[in-house]
């Protein structure tokens, strides 16, 4: 993917037709869309979906793949060129590659991505690719069975690493996710490193976030970028940070050898200073924030029949007005503890992580 920050304010880095530079109150682009294409799962993976019981988002209120893909252009109208397919776990959605084809073919779009927990990938790389997905990024917490399950709820480890395989030889690259949780998978920095570089893929360790949905998190369990990178230099020797500008959130490192690693430090660093994102529910509720606690309900005019400019307006009236930084606010809090009780969750289900996307 290319960074185009110093091109011309409001030029496409593809060329195509200029659209205006929309930027929030802390100066913030709008570029980058995560669409969850459903808020079911097929795990259960523990810093995400710990509850024994979860109810779904009705599926009336579900957006068909075509008002999805208008919200998308609407979107892509003010200033978006990357989408990110998300879920709950989006291989689940019925029919994903068709609509991976109906965005592929919007050149305002340059960077389109899914991230999967990869139980489903096996089969559905070929048919992704062929549909014109770019990217795809796998969430991978262990690389033992009976921790996978432990983790995961389900003993899908071994389906997980065919579809790593498969995405592997269909993309020819690919990253890897890992909520780094302590006393759970963080002996496995090394080992999750190794792997990566076997299979051609870059992982990227990810400390574990008090988002909504994460019921079980305490301070203590989270380790930190500081260290994370000390454990690996105490294994590999002195590590490079790579001197990058983007409003990604990983940092990326060099190992001695030459390995290139990232690092998404949400809890100890946030990027929220940088955050050019925003998300969009599979029932249509755009969120400016990951914490954030309301959003727009974009649904109800859609289906009430409001025009593409009236859309666009709303949008752009909430984009101008965003001031959220919530990992920063929540780094701020005195004892800090689980950020939202399961019942509250239960009450809201958009309070979930998988509901509004990993
Ligand atoms: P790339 O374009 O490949 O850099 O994608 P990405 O890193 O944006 O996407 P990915 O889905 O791999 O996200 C990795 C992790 O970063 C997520 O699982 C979250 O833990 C964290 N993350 C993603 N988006 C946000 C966000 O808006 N805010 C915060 N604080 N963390 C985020
Ligand atoms: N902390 C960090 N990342 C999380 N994700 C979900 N919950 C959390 C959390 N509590 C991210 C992981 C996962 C993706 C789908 O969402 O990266 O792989
Ligand atoms: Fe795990 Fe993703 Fe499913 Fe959450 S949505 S339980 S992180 S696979």
């Amino acid at each position: 993917m290319c960074f185009c920050a110093n091109l011309p304010v409001g030029v496409r880095h593809n060329g195509s037709t200029p659209v205006p530079r929309l930027l929030d109150t802390l100066h913030r682009p709008l570029r980058s869309l995560r669409v969850s294409v459903t808020d079911r799962c097929n795990l259960r993976c523990a810093y995400c979906m710990p509850e024994l019981d979860y109810t779904w988002l009705p599926r009336h209120d579900l957006l068909t793949f075509e008002e999805l893909g208008r919200l998308v252009d609407v979107f892509t109208g003010l200033g978006v060129d990357r989408v990110r397919l998300t879920g709950g776990e989006p291989l689940l959605r019925k029919d994903l590659p068709a609509f991976v084809a109906q965005l592929a073919a919007r050149p305002a779009i340059t960077d389109l991505a899914i991230t999967t927990n990869g139980v489903l990938l096996a089969d559905l790389a070929q048919p992704l690719r062929d549909a014109g997905l770019h990217r795809v990024t796998v969430s991978l917490d262990s690389l033992r069975r009976d921790r996978f399950e432990r983790l995961a709820r389900f003993d899908e480890l071994d389906r997980v690493r065919a579809g790593i395989d498969r995405a592997r030889e269909v993309f020819g690259h690919l990253k890897l996710d890992t909520v780094v949780m302590r006393g759970t998978n963080d002996d496995e920095l090394v080992d999750l490193l190794e792997y990566g570089r076997g299979v051609g893929a870059e992982v990227r360790f990810i400390e574990y976030m008090d988002v909504g949905g994460a019921t079980q998190w305490r301070p203590a369990a989270v380790v930190s970028r500081r260290e994370m990178l000390d454990g690996l230099e105490r294994h590999y020797g002195p590590i490079t940070p790579l001197a990058e500008d983007s409003a990604a959130p990983a940092e990326r490192f060099c190992l001695p050898d030459g390995l290139v690693f990232g690092l998404i430090s949400s809890t100890t660093a946030p990027f929220c200073a940088r955050c050019d994102r925003a998300r969009l529910t599979a029932d249509g509720l755009w969120l400016l924030c990951l914490y954030a606690t309301r959003g727009l309900d974009l649904r109800g005019p859609l289906r009430a029949g409001a025009s593409d400019d009236a859309l666009r307006d709303l949008i752009a009236q909430q984009w101008e007005a965003r001031a959220d930084r919530g990992a920063e606010v929540r780094l701020e809090s005195v004892d800090r503890k689980a950020w939202i009780a399961a019942d509250t969750l239960r009450a809201n289900r958009h309070l979930e992580m998988h509901t509004r996307g990993g």
